[in-house]
């Protein structure tokens, strides 16, 4: 049973961490363990109609990954959401997103997405969590990136996420 550290309320507290995960880094991960401490159910939302162009993985494959690498927490699921966020949020009964931030260079979209997510539903709060510092660096694009061109990212990814990797530069 995680405890919850934030006061108690009457309702439980649902939180969506929501993202692209493609793949999922150490750094998400560390981001999910600490939000896994402060909510009751934290929901990993998967993007599923995102703007980024040639995703690596499929969203399902991302949401496999999710799963695989989150077992060991008992308040976590996983999904995919298509359109507003916030929409999603309200559908699941969501009082808070969250997100990471490593740097100040995170700060300003981040801050852009809070205060328009706020604009179209004031009462879902952004949290935002730092992950270890040793992972301030890692950005799922910058993974993919070495990972292609046979650097060791293993430090940084989960074992499943490298596997995957490893199989995909193998079959490109
Ligand atoms: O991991 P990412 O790619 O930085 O995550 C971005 C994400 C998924 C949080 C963001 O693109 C999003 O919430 N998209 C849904 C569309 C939406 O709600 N847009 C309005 C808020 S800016």
């Amino acid at each position: 049973m995680v405890e919850r550290m934030l006061k108690p309320m009457s309702s439980p507290l649902i939180v969506i961490y929501p993202g692209s995960f493609d793949p999922l880094t150490n750094g998400h991960l560390d981001v999910i363990a600490r939000g896994a401490k402060l909510a009751d159910e934290l929901v990993i939302a998967v993007l599923r109609n995102s703007s980024k162009p040639d995703p690596l993985f499929s969203v399902e494959e991302r949401e496999e990954m999710l799963r695989e690498a989150t077992t060991h927490l008992p308040n976590i699921s996983v999904a995919a959401f298509d359109g507003l966020l916030v929409d999603f949020a309200r559908a699941r009964g969501a009082q808070a997103v969250l997100r990471g931030i490593r740097a100040i260079s995170d700060y300003e979209y981040e801050l852009q997405m809070a205060m328009m997510n706020r604009k179209l539903e004031p009462s879902i709060e952004t949290l935002f969590l730092m992950p270890a510092e040793k992972y301030t660096y890692v950005s799922s694009r910058l993974i993919k990136s070495v990972a292609k061109l046979g650097g060791d990212v293993s430090e940084l990814v989960p074992p499943n996420v490298l596997a995957r990797l490893k199989d995909r530069s193998r079959r490109a």
